[in-house]
């Protein structure tokens, strides 16, 4: 059966079932844009779908996929064609922590968290690239964080390298597209509500910390404002921007002093030997 011609855009939004991806859901239905929405937990995208399409008339579905499986992009890519329609917002959003240190983690653990957090956003940013190009119009939004600036410490191992890997990656690409009508923008937040502490088993220790926190509201219309500005990189929060800010001044050793102490507090202890 054809499909009825829309002249909405339509945006690919990873980690859509909860925190920061629902909160990109929300906005971007509000702003008459229809919505795949991708995670594994499909009671809730399909939930988050049905509620959106019915409040915006959008259009809204539901992927199922693991993006720690290299099959996850062919999933999104086929279910866009299934649909008849082509990707022209990408938020590469899905993300969390492994808060032990690297050696109490098993290596697969290790090996998949680097899979959704770098391989999977390298891999459905060049598959939904090339028609955006073609096309003249594309936004993408990398969820990265204000840690991609921070020095590297003990728990959460290769979480600051994967979010500089993600704010790096996103210049890279601004530099070779952004002539042909394809902003991206990477979004670097502090603490924001979500389930993402819960995720990983460290929200007593958030919640004991006091620290600065936004809502995942604020978050992302901080990110669409900055990407619609053509902005590479935003830290939204005013405390957020002065903690970057210090971080890119001092030298790496001051920042790792200062940095690690604190990292102590938000990481799991290893399980006794
Ligand atoms: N919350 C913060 O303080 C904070 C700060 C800075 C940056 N961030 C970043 O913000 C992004 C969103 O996190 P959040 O705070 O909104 O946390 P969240 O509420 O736990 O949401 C994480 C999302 O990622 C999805 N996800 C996790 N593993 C996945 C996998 N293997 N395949 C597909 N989807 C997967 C989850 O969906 P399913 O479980 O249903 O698959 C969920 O929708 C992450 O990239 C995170 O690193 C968060």
């Amino acid at each position: 059966m054809s499909q009825p011609a829309t002249t909405r855009r339509l945006a690919v939004i990873t980690g859509a079932s909860s925190g920061i991806g629902e909160a990109f859901a929300r906005a971007y239905a509000k702003r008459d844009t229809d919505l795949c929405l991708v995670a594994r937990r499909l009671d809730r995208l399909e939930a988050l779908a049905l509620e959106l399409g019915q409040q915006h008339g959008i259009m809204a579905f539901a992927v199922q996929a693991d993006l720690s499986k290299p099959e996850a992009t062919d999933l999104i890519v086929g279910a866009l064609a299934k649909q008849g329609r082509s990707c022209d917002i990408l938020i590469n959003n899905a993300g969390y922590s492994l808060p032990q240190t690297f050696l109490a983690t098993k290596g697969r653990e290790q090996i998949d968290f680097v899979a959704v957090l770098v391989t999977s956003v390298v891999s459905l940013t060049h598959a939904l690239l090339p028609a955006m190009v073609e096309r003249g119009y594309g936004r993408i939004i990398n969820v990265a964080s204000m840690v991609a600036f921070s020095s590297g410490a003990a728990g959460h191992t290769l979480y600051p390298a994967a979010k500089s890997f993600v704010v790096k990656m996103t210049q890279s690409l601004s530099a070779e597209v952004a002539d042909k009508g394809v902003i991206l923008t990477a979004v670097c937040p502090g603490q924001t509500e979500s389930e993402f502490a819960k995720a990983n088993g460290t929200d007593q220790l958030i919640a004991k910390s006091g620290l600065y926190k936004q809502t995942a509201e604020d978050v992302v219309a901080i990110a669409i404002a900055a990407n619609e500005a053509g902005k590479e990189v935003v830290v939204p929060g005013w405390p957020n921007k002065l903690a970057v800010a210090f971080m890119k001044i001092l030298p790496d050793s001051w920042t790792a002093a200062l940095i690690r102490p604190q990292a102590k507090k938000f990481s799991l202890p290893d399980p006794k030997a």
